[in-house]
């Protein structure tokens, strides 16, 4: 079964996650899969909405199991970072439908879209710190580009979780509705009547503003990986499942 179910409808491109049975987790299989689509969606005017096949989950984060494996080299590959940041280098706009948990990776792939549509059972969160290592995906600064520093810091040092409300509040998401695809497919059908040409330099003019960079997350992360700690956590959270 493929992680990733790309259904294309004309110049909307529904990147579906599709990893049920582990909540979404991002495993190297789904981000192989995103980099695909990600590759392809360059070659011609196209949006992005990036959803999960399954209700009420959007993504549970980098896959632990994986994760607890992973050493600095693996970090300094910037697995999730680099997917991350070519999907918010997609040429033209891109959303997220969130219907549930967007947990830690899953937090910053939406983060890395251009919008984000949240139902009312969406939950947003970065549980990384529990587990000995950090939002090295973008989180660290792309969530106070969006929420400022005084929430960021409470989700990253304290773990909070917003609920949608919340989230909404904090600006962390645009809308939220009952029907994600209905309104995902209503902005999306909106942006590709403007032009592709003006739509993409808009983006690029956008982004010239953005100063920071994962560099150092990546860097951090690398020294995270390698100790017993961030092990030892990864295990309890994969051992109490079992
Ligand atoms: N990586 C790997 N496996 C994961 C995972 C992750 N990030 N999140 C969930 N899973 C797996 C569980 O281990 C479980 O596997 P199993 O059925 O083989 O035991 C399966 O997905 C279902 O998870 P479960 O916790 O039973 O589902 P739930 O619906 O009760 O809860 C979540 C869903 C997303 C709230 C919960 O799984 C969770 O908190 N996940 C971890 C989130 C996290 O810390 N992410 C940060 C990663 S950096």
């Amino acid at each position: 079964m493929s992680r990733v179910v790309l259904r294309r409808e004309g110049e909307l491109w529904w990147v579906g996650l599709n990893r049920p049975d582990k909540r979404n987790a991002l495993d190297q299989a789904t981000v192989t899969e995103l980099e695909a689509v990600l590759a392809e969606a360059r070659r011609q005017p196209c949006l992005l909405l990036v959803h999960s096949t399954t209700p009420g989950i959007f993504a549970a984060g980098a896959d632990i199991a994986e994760l607890r494996d992973r050493d600095a080299d693996a970090a300094l590959l910037a697995i999730n970072a680099g997917l991350f940041e070519r999907l918010e280098a997609h040429r033209w706009p891109t959303i997220a439908l969130i219907d549930g948990p967007a947990l830690g990776g899953g937090c910053e792939l939406a983060l890395a879209c251009d919008f984000r549509i949240a139902t009312p059972q969406a939950v947003f969160a970065q549980p990384e710190l529990s587990l000995g290592i950090l939002a090295g995906a973008g989180g660290n600064w792309r969530l106070a580009s969006l929420v400022g520093l005084g929430m960021a810091r409470k989700m990253l040092y304290a773990g909070q979780r917003l609920a949608a409300a919340d989230a909404l509040d904090a600006g962390l998401v645009d809308e939220i509705t009952d029907d994600l695809a209905g309104r995902g497919a209503e902005l999306a059908a909106a942006i590709a009547t403007r032009s592709w040409r003006a739509l993409e330099l808009t983006k690029l003019a956008l982004r010239s503003q953005r100063q920071p960079t994962t560099t150092f997350d990546v860097a951090a992360q690398a020294l995270l990986f390698e100790s017993p700690d961030s092990y030892d956590r990864m295990t309890a959270f994969l051992e109490r499942r079992r």
